[in-house]
């Protein structure tokens, strides 16, 4: 089971913050001792949970806000240690502290979405991801397809999956689950809420989060 979880990707807008929310949050109800780390200079993750703490407090989970990139590996490692699941936050551009985090994290799962350029940007990040298992060749890295059309006919978004497993055979897996561009999303990112609190009369945003879950636990992330 690994311990430090970097959801990262140099492209912005491919839902990082947001999966790494829900994730948390996941683990969170799961019973584990969790600390959501921000990295990402933005702070999308910390404002999450600021909204969140101000509403509602009955997710307890510690969050840490690092933007220093000097010594950021090692101080990971060491946070790690206080806890059983550490989900970090990191992205948006290729950076030292992004590169730290690529060689503390036991497990990276990118999130790209269907477009161009999206796919395109994924070289670069995957550049990255090669440079850190040069000290950190354990690390095990996930594509996840996020924002796919919601179309059920639609097959971009199976079709973007089965390109970016043939272009990166061996060296990340491409899982099975897709992240539908649904409304819950930003709508709980608004309210504060984990995707499955969304009070919607049909929630298939929250049963595609949970089939990823699922998928992580099936895979020994989680
Ligand atoms: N699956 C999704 N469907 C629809 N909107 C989404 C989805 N995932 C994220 N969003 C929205 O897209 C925007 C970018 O997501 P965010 O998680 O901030 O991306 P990143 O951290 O990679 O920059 C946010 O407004 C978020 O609410
Ligand atoms: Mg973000």
């Amino acid at each position: 089971m690994a311990k430090i979880i970097a959801i990262s990707n140099t492209k912005g807008g491919v839902s990082k913050s947001t999966l790494a929310r829900n994730i948390a949050m996941a683990c969170h109800i799961n019973n584990e001792k969790v600390l959501a780390m921000d990295c990402d200079p933005q702070n999308s993750l910390e404002k999450f949970f600021s909204t969140r703490f101000e509403r509602l407090d009955n997710v307890e989970l510690d969050v840490e806000v690092k933007s220093e990139s000097t010594g950021l590996k090692r101080h990971i490692l060491h946070r790690s240690d206080r806890y059983d699941r550490v989900i970090i936050d990191i992205g948006g551009r290729d950076t030292v502290a992004m590169r730290q985090v690529l060689m503390a994290a036991e497990v990276v799962i990118i999130p790209v979405n269907t477009s161009q350029e999206s796919t395109d940007a994924l070289m670069q990040m995957m550049d990255a991801v090669e440079d850190a298992r040069g000290v950190n060749e354990d690390m095990q890295v996930f594509l996840l397809i996020t924002m796919a059309p919601s179309d059920p006919h639609d097959t971009t978004a199976t079709v973007t999956a089965e390109g970016l497993s043939e272009l990166y055979e061996g060296r990340a897996t491409v899982l099975n689950t897709k992240i539908k561009h649904r409304k819950a999303w930003l709508q709980s990112g608004y309210d504060g809420l984990a995707i499955w609190e969304v009070g919607t009369k049909e929630n298939k945003a929250a049963s595609e989060f949970e089939a990823l879950i699922n998928e992580l636990v099936k895979k020994g992330v989680l």
